[in-house]
């Protein structure tokens, strides 16, 4: 079983709020037609649900934030996924839409309902959650990131693979020269938060991506408008990005 995340600044233009890239999902979509095992997939917020959490001032801590925020960014996260099952569909995928609320309950994820997932992606259907915003409990809500999502699911379900699909060919160690980094083995890479991803989405990410390589997970980061180094890294082909090795 293979997790990919189709990070939001691929699937989406984070220069301008609520757009999606649909030929960019399109390509995804027709390269991932291409792998042959299960695969389960969770796409991040990028210009729909970032827009939305930054204009509401939500965060992925506990609060009690505007009730008005949190409608407004679950309706824009479930607008974006429907653009993505729009996609899956018309390139002859079977997308089962599973928003995060049907495995998580406050900011754990449910076991019993995780291994269904599983079970899901095996019978051939290709499970889609999404980072969301999400009821905690005592009235607060938070932010539930994509990244985040990964990590629950791999501890779990213990995939033979991890693929960040990115808007970068990887990890740099230089952002300048756009040096790659091809492989990190376990250690968090030594590179100074300003150097990085001006977000501080990139930083998340590799947080997240070593947990579960440290776990003794393989994780990928790959670009994902070049698709088919996706389908590469699935088939273990010559592969362009930056590995996170397990233990
Ligand atoms: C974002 O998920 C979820 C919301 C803001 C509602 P991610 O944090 O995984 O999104 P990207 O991939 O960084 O855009």
């Amino acid at each position: 079983m293979i997790l990919i995340k189709l990070g939001g600044s691929i699937i989406t233009n984070k220069e301008k709020p609520l757009s999606a890239r649909k030929k960019t999902i399109d390509n995804l979509a027709k390269s991932l037609k291409k792998i042959q095992e299960p695969i389960i997939i969770v796409h991040g917020g990028g210009s729909y649900g970032h827009y939305w959490s930054v204009k509401y001032d939500m965060h992925t801590k506990e609060r009690k934030y505007d009730l008005r925020g949190v409608s407004i960014v679950k309706n824009s996260m479930i607008e974006l996924n429907k653009i993505i099952l729009d996609s899956f569909l018309k390139n002859k995928l079977n997308p089962y839409c599973l928003p995060p609320t049907d495995f998580m309950t406050g900011n754990k994820p449910i076991t019993k309902k995780v291994k269904e997932i599983e079970k899901i992606s095996k019978s051939g259907l290709i499970p889609v959650t999404f980072g969301d915003a999400l009821w905690y409990g005592q009235n607060k809500t938070y932010i539930l990131s994509g990244d985040k999502i990964m990590t629950h699911l791999a501890k779990i379900l213990k995939p033979k693979l991890c693929i960040f699909a990115l808007n970068e060919d990887g990890v740099y160690s230089d952002l300048k020269s756009k040096k790659l980094i091809r492989e990190l083995k376990g250690e968090n890479p030594t590179i100074s938060e300003n150097k990085m991803d001006v977000t501080g989405g990139m930083t998340r990410k590799i947080e997240e991506a070593t947990k579960i390589s440290k776990m003794g997970m393989k994780v990928f980061f790959v670009n994902g408008n070049k698709p088919e180094r996706i389908v590469k890294a699935v088939k273990n082909r010559k592969f362009e990005g930056t590995l996170f090795r397990g233990k």
